[in-house]
């Protein structure tokens, strides 16, 4: 086991804030139904509602405009699935199988999602990105149509870190009628998001990404637009999600988010900072690298960067050895590991998407963790490099 332990993969999940803790810890012994009519039922809505307000309200929204669900894929899946119900058995038919618009660089919950459809008769497509992994708006203005029912494109992306014009996006997708969703699952807590400016009709978000605990996810609807569930049975959550609330973990996404509100700002500015001191230190030490992702429009955080001549994975391995947690954008298929898709779709070659690392600071990363961090890995590079007959 190394000395150190450094975290640097915050975009996969964050450790709780200890706030949060505590606040799970307390809402443990509120086990009642918040179905339940009874006092102990009536304890546990009060709470749930509480983090509904909490929530709704550090992103401009009202507090019945936000759902609980379980998970970001969960909150992706039951938007993309808005279309698909059978509306002679929908209380609230909204059903016109309308095209969906989504990019090529969204997570695999809702590209999975999209083939799922696709293959169900659900017409499907792609929007190309920049170099920078910027949504080709031009191309966005040219694809859609009257047919189009809604566009899908995430905040900020989890492996490059970039964030998208998504008020642009939104107008562009409004002026032919289609809605507008976001996953913001990277965006909320991280970025301000304010439903109302960005004019969004759908927001998806997740506990795990913000402090909070995994298993716990929130959906934004915006009043009056339809939407049928995903999850269907008892009247939960005002029929939007049929299932018992996930009361404990409710109230630690309220607190996460209440935490957010009172530390974003300030974390924003040093993780701003600690991010230069990692790029600088990279290009001091390290020749024939490329940063991915835009080089403003980013996640305070998020850092990838392509190593010429070298697999990612042994990065990943060599750097574990040292204590020090990073990640790969790469999937794994059929035992081999494909190259990441957002990369690709960024333009970078397979050989240079393989070779690439994603470096997601957090809260309790400090300027030293960052040197040390610089320090293993241009070892690790070299040591690495001399290894590879791919590097020249
Ligand atoms: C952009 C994005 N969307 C959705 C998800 C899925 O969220 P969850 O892990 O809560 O299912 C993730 C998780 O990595 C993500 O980064």
């Amino acid at each position: 086991m190394p000395v150190k332990q450094i975290y640097l993969d915050h975009n996969a999940t964050t450790p709780l804030h200890p706030e949060v803790k505590i606040a799970m810890q307390k809402a443990m012994d509120v086990f009642g139904n918040p179905s339940s009519m009874h006092s102990f039922g009536r304890d546990a809505r009060a709470l749930v509602e509480e983090s509904r307000e909490k929530i709704a309200s550090f992103i401009n929204a009202e507090a019945d405009e936000i759902f609980f669900v379980g998970s970001g894929s969960e909150a992706n899946n039951t938007i993309l699935s808005i279309f698909t119900c059978e509306p002679s058995q929908c209380a609230n038919p909204c059903n016109m199988a309308h095209e969906i618009i989504t990019s090529k660089i969204e997570h695999p919950c809702i590209l999975e999602a999209s083939k799922c459809l696709q293959n169900r008769g659900t017409p499907i497509l792609f929007l190309n990105v920049d170099n920078y992994g910027k949504i080709d708006t031009a191309q966005l203005e040219k694809m859609i149509s009257s047919r189009t029912g809604l566009v899908s494109v995430m905040m900020a992306n989890n492996e490059i870190g970039t964030i998208q014009d998504i008020k642009k996006i939104a107008d562009i997708s409004h002026k032919k009628g289609a809605l507008f969703h976001t996953d913001a699952v990277q965006a909320v807590g991280k970025i301000p998001v304010d439903v109302k400016k960005l004019n969004i009709d759908f927001l998806s978000l997740s506990g795990h990404k913000i402090y909070g605990p995994k298993g716990v996810g929130a959906v934004y609807v915006k009043k009056g637009v339809k939407f049928c569930p995903l999850i269907r049975g008892g009247h939960q959550e005002k029929g939007r999600r049929a299932g018992t609330e996930n009361t404990l973990g409710i109230i630690a996404l309220g607190k996460a988010i209440e935490m957010r509100k009172v530390e974003m700002d300030k974390e924003e500015k040093s993780l701003l900072e600690l991010k230069s001191a990692l790029k600088k230190g990279i290009e001091k030490s390290i020749p024939d690298i490329r940063f991915n992702g835009h080089p403003t429009d980013c996640l305070p955080g998020t850092l990838n960067v392509t190593f010429q001549g070298v697999e990612g994975e042994a990065i990943l391995l060599y750097l574990d050895l040292e204590g020090i947690a990073v990640s790969t954008g790469s999937a794994c298929s059929s035992g081999s590991l494909d190259p990441s898709h957002v990369l690709l779709a960024c333009g970078i070659p397979a050989e240079g998407a393989h070779g690439s690392i994603r470096f997601s600071l957090g809260r309790d990363n400090t300027k030293e963790e960052i040197d040390y961090t610089v320090t293993k890995l241009t070892e690790v590079i070299k040591k690495t490099r001399k290894m590879s007959t791919a590097y020249k």
